[in-house]
């Protein structure tokens, strides 16, 4: 018999979750049900249900392959230089010299990868007492940054009001205002809010930005939707171009093109950080570049030259607007399927937000109970409320309004939900505009482990992190 060791080092580590949204995934894909709809992950779907290679990284990927030249040598340690300087035009719209002699940016494992890079380097640089991040915010934040900054405490500011389903503009910037430090970081979603679905307007980006100069908060932009958004990579832009142009703040943008091309698990991503001078621009570059090397040495090539490729030609970025425009039309159709089919069946509540909401998701604003009713009937989303939009399809958007109806139905006559009748709103319990800390296991730092009461929206979907009193 093989000998083993009588006890472990390893004995102590808590029993984790994992992550919710792909634990979910995993639970959609084991259920036997014939009828079964996966509104989990924000991934991309066809009108069959199907995943979507774009047309254009097709053609792109043909381009590629019949390529004589193509090899498989290792590219920079900052990544491709091409794909960089791509990346950089698509998100800032050409700039010039300028511009481009203050910007360090190198390519990344995706999203998630110039997220975290971004924050170890700014962690590590200037050392920030408080990163703060939108209540709900993508889940991930937290666990990249709790990694990443671990001395940096993660709080929120009010984002979504739960009594209107709407951006509440007024409580991020009276939180902020009247809580924010200079030298704080600013967590801002650049389009397509996650999970929410709703961003401000430009004439409250502009308010957001006067607040960060006066304030002197350092904006760190997550822009994981361009041009998938509203079908157009320069209106789901305007808000990070907004800040660049009134030239008065430095600022970082984690750029992920896992959505926009489709290319998820391709992993294609960059980071940028705009500097004040040249000066500061090459001592930022430098210290990327060895944060870069030390954890992956370089970025992965393949799907960071089908993105190249197809922003470097005319026609195949004409074709690529074409993709955008299926994808954003799908989407926003599929809300208004949604939409008019639970006001045909005169579901209790007001819906309206659900066509509002733009991008990837929808905060439908069904509670916890109400999303494991879902699951029983075999209608997969997050306990948040967080719908991903482009599960729905012209075969079963009837089946989900179906379902939703039901269970609104079954819980309101429960009586478990709020009294007025109103299904979606505050009374859920688990929305809340409160501005808190946010707690996790994994940092160390004192104030992120406290053990207080405190409701966050998205905290369900964070639960192995935080304590939640939902
Ligand atoms: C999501 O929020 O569902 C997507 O961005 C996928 C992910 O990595 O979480």
């Amino acid at each position: 018999m093989v000998q083993q060791p009588k006890s472990s080092l390893f004995d102590e580590i808590p029993i984790t979750e994992g992550d919710a949204i792909f634990a979910l995934m995993g639970e959609y894909q084991a259920d036997p049900a014939e009828e079964k709809v996966n509104l989990t992950a924000g991934v991309y779907r066809d009108d069959a249900g199907k995943p979507w290679v774009l047309p254009t990284v097709r053609k792109a990927e043909k381009i590629l392959s019949s390529d004589p030249r193509i090899d498989h040598e290792y590219p920079p340690i900052a990544g491709l230089p091409s794909f960089i300087s791509s990346a950089r035009d698509l998100l800032f719209s050409n700039p010039p010299e300028s511009f481009i002699n203050r910007c360090a940016s190198i390519q990344t494992i995706s999203g998630t990868g110039a997220c975290h890079i971004g924050a170890k380097f700014l962690h590590s640089v200037l050392k920030p007492k408080t990163i703060w991040v939108s209540n709900p915010t993508w889940s991930n934040h937290h666990l990249i940054l709790s990694l990443a900054a671990p001395d940096t405490t993660q709080k929120f500011y009010p984002y979504f009001d739960a009594s209107s389903n709407l951006f509440d503009c007024d409580g991020m910037l009276k939180t902020l205002e009247t809580e924010a430090s200079a030298g704080d970081i600013i967590l801002l979603h650049a389009c397509a809010h996650n999970p929410t679905g709703l961003d401000p307007t430009q004439a409250q980006w502009r308010a957001i930005a006067d607040l960060c100069e006066r304030k002197h908060l350092f904006p760190f932009f997550d822009s994981a939707y361009q041009g998938f958004a509203s079908g157009s990579p320069d209106t789901d832009a305007w808000a990070v171009r907004h800040f660049v142009s009134r030239g008065t703040m430095e600022l970082c943008v984690a750029q992920s093109f896992s959505k926009n091309f489709g290319l998820y698990g391709q992993r294609v991503g960059a980071f940028h950080l705009l500097a004040a001078t040249p000066d500061a621009c090459d001592r930022a570059y430098g210290l990327l570049a060895d944060l870069q090397r030390g954890e992956i040495s370089m970025p992965p090539i393949y799907g960071a030259r089908i993105v190249d490729l197809i922003l470097r030609d005319p026609e195949l970025v004409k074709s690529w607007q074409d993709d955008l425009t299926t994808m954003a039309e799908r989407i926003k159709g599929m809300r208004k399927a949604l939409y008019d089919e639970l006001s045909r069946l005169g579901t209790p509540g007001n819906w309206e937000h659900i066509v509002q909401q733009s991008g990837m998701f929808s905060y439908t604003g069904l509670s916890v109970e109400q999303v494991g009713k879902l699951k029983e009937k075999h209608v997969y989303m997050l306990k948040s409320g967080r719908a991903s939009i482009s599960g729905l399809n012209a075969r079963n958007v009837g089946i989900v309004a179906r379902v939703i109806d039901e269970v609104v139905r079954e819980t309101q006559a429960a009586g478990k939900e709020n009294e007025n009748g109103k299904v979606n709103g505050k009374a859920n319990g688990h929305h809340s505009n409160g501005n808190g800390v946010h707690k996790t296991g994994l940092n160390p730092n004192k104030e992120n482990v406290l053990d207080q009461p405190h409701v966050e929206p998205d905290a369900v979907e964070n639960k192995r992190f935080a304590q939640v009193d939902a």
